[in-house]
């Protein structure tokens, strides 16, 4: 196994965060719904793109600062909320949050996340957004809204593709639930990654930080707490209540279809974000890249838009770009280098798309954000 500063590339930091997870923590992160269709779709249909460059521009200075709903940012790739990081590495989202911060990109935030917003503030001065969902109890949402808006988060991300949660068959399979458990089945997968399993047996219980004594100690654990809150009536009139009760950005994440991206649009959400959860929640579901330029004529510049979705490449995040999208998020990419390595890791994740970003842009024949165009990629059929 090659040491994390010799990671070459994000496949490398995949494989180090096998070797030092418990198979059943890795399935959760590598993982998607069902047969995977989606979740491999999301990826290969990315590669699939044809970039065009143009050659003999001088690029002896790359600039790869822009703007992401309001927010400024040294790259255009930014982390995307993902679950309770303590159980990638027991620094968990003050690792990410450390990592983002150095970087100077945005830092966002899961609703489910196991560490409060408060503490991640105090690592995180940068933009950072909350990702949330409409819950049954409203009054519980409110007060999410009103602690991270006290800790200074800047925007809000409201997750849309988990009407229900999805059917993921690894975790099941490897009897993973959050917080972990250690049973008969589980105990050797656990004991054979002994530092993972000394640091979680001597870190305070992984919950949902930000939701203390509501959800905290849900019998069914996190994913217990979030199906028993998950709200089946919610509609866009909800969503459009939640943007009301933000002063700020509002992006919404999980469109997939020009129709949906004006309904964003007609409840005055400032972004809108193109995902399919990363293939975790409807097998199926076209490839995100796909859906991304029916979303960007829809908005046709009228709100920002966020594309993710298999991003593990520079050349991927160029693609997007090229194909109108404001600012991409990236998740696994994120959480190999945090499984491999916690904050050194997600800064070697981070480093790792950067480095290949901008010699991308060299090579590619531009040297801003804002001079990547349609024109330099054609769609695959
Ligand atoms: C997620 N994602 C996610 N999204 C969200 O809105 N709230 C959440 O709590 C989570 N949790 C979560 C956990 C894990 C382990 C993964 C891999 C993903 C989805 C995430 O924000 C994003 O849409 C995808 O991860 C993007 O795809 P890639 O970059 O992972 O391929
Ligand atoms: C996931 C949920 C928790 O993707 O959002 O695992």
């Amino acid at each position: 196994m090659i040491p994390l500063p010799r990671a070459r590339n994000i496949a490398d930091l995949r494989l180090l965060a096998k070797a030092r997870l418990p198979r059943m923590v890795f399935d959760y992160i590598d993982g998607g719904a069902e047969d995977e269709i989606t979740l491999a779709r999301n990826v290969d249909r990315l590669r699939e793109h044809t970039l065009h460059w143009s050659v003999l521009k001088d690029i002896s200075s790359i600039d790869t600062t822009t703007t992401i709903m309001g927010a400024e940012s040294a790259l255009p790739f930014f982390i995307t909320p993902t679950a309770a990081s303590r159980l990638f590495h027991y620094e968990g989202e003050l690792a990410v949050a450390r990592a983002a911060t150095k970087a100077k990109t945005i830092y966002s935030m899961s609703t489910i996340g196991s560490t409060s917003v408060e503490d991640v503030a105090a690592v995180a001065p940068g933009p950072k957004w909350f990702q949330v969902y409409v819950w049954k109890d409203r009054g519980l949402v409110r007060e999410g809204l009103a602690r991270a808006k006290a800790a200074g988060f800047t925007a809000l991300a409201l997750t849309v593709d988990v009407a229900v949660a999805g059917n993921r068959e690894r975790d099941p399979k490897n009897r993973f639930t959050i917080p972990p458990k250690i049973s008969m089945t589980t105990a050797l997968d656990v004991l054979s990654h002994p530092t993972w399993a000394y640091r979680l047996a001597t870190s305070p219980r992984i919950t949902p930080a930000n939701f203390d004594g509501v959800g905290g100690d849900h019998p069914g654990g996190i994913m217990g707490f979030i199906d028993s809150q998950f709200d089946r009536t919610v509609s866009w009139k909800d969503a459009g209540w939640l943007v009301e009760q933000w002063d700020g950005p509002v992006a919404i994440k999980g469109v997939m279809s020009a129709s949906d991206a004006r309904e964003c649009l007609a409840i005055g959400a400032g972004g809108v974000w193109v995902s399919n959860h990363g293939g975790r929640q409807l097998d199926r579901v076209s490839a995100t890249i796909d859906a991304l330029p029916e979303v960007v004529d829809a908005v046709s510049g009228r709100a920002s838009v966020i594309f993710d979705g298999g991003v593990r490449r520079g050349t991927d995040i160029l693609t997007a770009l090229a194909l109108g999208a404001d600012g991409v998020a990236i998740g696994r990419a994120y959480l190999y280098g945090l499984g491999a390595g916690g904050e050194a890791g997600v800064s070697k994740a981070l480093e790792i798309l950067s480095t290949e970003l901008r010699r991308d842009m060299a090579l590619l024949g531009v040297t801003r954000i804002a001079e990547i165009t349609r024109g330099h990629v054609s769609r695959p059929r």
